[in-house]
């Protein structure tokens, strides 16, 4: 069976440009590129959803950017928080369909590792009731590791975006074909216990036909490279061009 893949489209970087120059003067009139802007070119170009992460330190997408991407697009909105309590209270004003729980710590350059929900169960435990309470239903960024999606399944989120950084950045076929094995290994474990299977995490024009062999995948979340690639080609083509390479996923074994 084919089936098209989703692409949630991470705007986070289109801020990390804009905070180059602006950071603090979000009131200028120069302050650009705009995200809110860029949501409405990724739905152009094809994204089925659009990505954000307002992190802690602040270092790209401020907590008045969520709101106005919101509302700029009525494409799903897919908030990204570390699990601290000002991070669920604007989780709960901004009302994303999907809140993704990501690990956070200030010193690294992006999100490193996945969450360890089996590790930090009981201060997850809730935050998840919360926000689903609150009609937002719950991924899970986690390592492709079995132990960490039964704990997924445990805690009843919806969802689970299997953290596609090893793969990304192996450095032989041979370590990238080991990742990809934990990769479907997860994934046809997550299946089974009825959760949603996302993937994400350095994903880029070149390496992302390599996760084909990957069942069972329901959404790609890539950001940087369609930045990236927009510098060349503008936001909707490059969106365009991900979207094209997502055709023909066959999701069965
Ligand atoms: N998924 C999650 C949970 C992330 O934190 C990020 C950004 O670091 C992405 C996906 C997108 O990764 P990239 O920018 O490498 O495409």
């Amino acid at each position: 069976m084919e089936m098209n893949l989703l692409l949630g489209v991470n705007i986070d970087h289109v801020a990390t440009l804009r905070q180059a120059r602006y950071t603090g003067m979000l009131d200028s009139p120069n302050a650009e590129p705009s995200p809110a802007t860029a949501a409405i070119d990724a739905k152009a170009g094809g994204a089925d959803s659009i990505t954000i992460h307002v992190r802690g330190d602040r270092r790209h997408m401020q907590e008045e950017d969520a709101y106005l991407v919101k509302k700029a697009t009525d494409l799903p909105l897919n908030f990204e928080m570390g699990n601290t309590q000002e991070m669920i209270d604007i989780a709960l004003k901004l009302q994303p369909e999907y809140v993704c729980l990501v690990p956070e710590t200030r010193e690294e350059v992006t999100t490193e590792g996945g969450l360890d929900v089996a590790g930090l169960y009981d201060s997850l435990v809730p935050t998840v009731k919360t926000l689903q309470d609150a009609g937002i239903k719950i991924s899970m960024f986690i390592d492709p590791d079995v132990y960490q999606v039964e704990a997924s399944s445990k805690i009843d989120a919806e969802m689970i975006e299997l953290h596609t950084g090893c793969f990304a950045n192996a450095d032989s076929g041979c370590a990238r074909d080991e990742e990809i094995d934990r990769l479907k290994i997860a994934s046809v474990r997550g299946h089974e216990l009825g959760l949603q299977v996302n993937a994400g995490h350095g994903i880029n024009y070149e390496n992302i036909k390599a996760l084909y062999e990957v069942p069972y995948l329901k959404e790609f979340n890539i950001g940087h490279t369609i930045v990236a690639r927009s510098v060349r080609v503008g936001f909707t083509q490059a969106v365009a061009e991900m979207r094209t390479l997502m055709e023909g996923y066959s999701p069965e074994l």
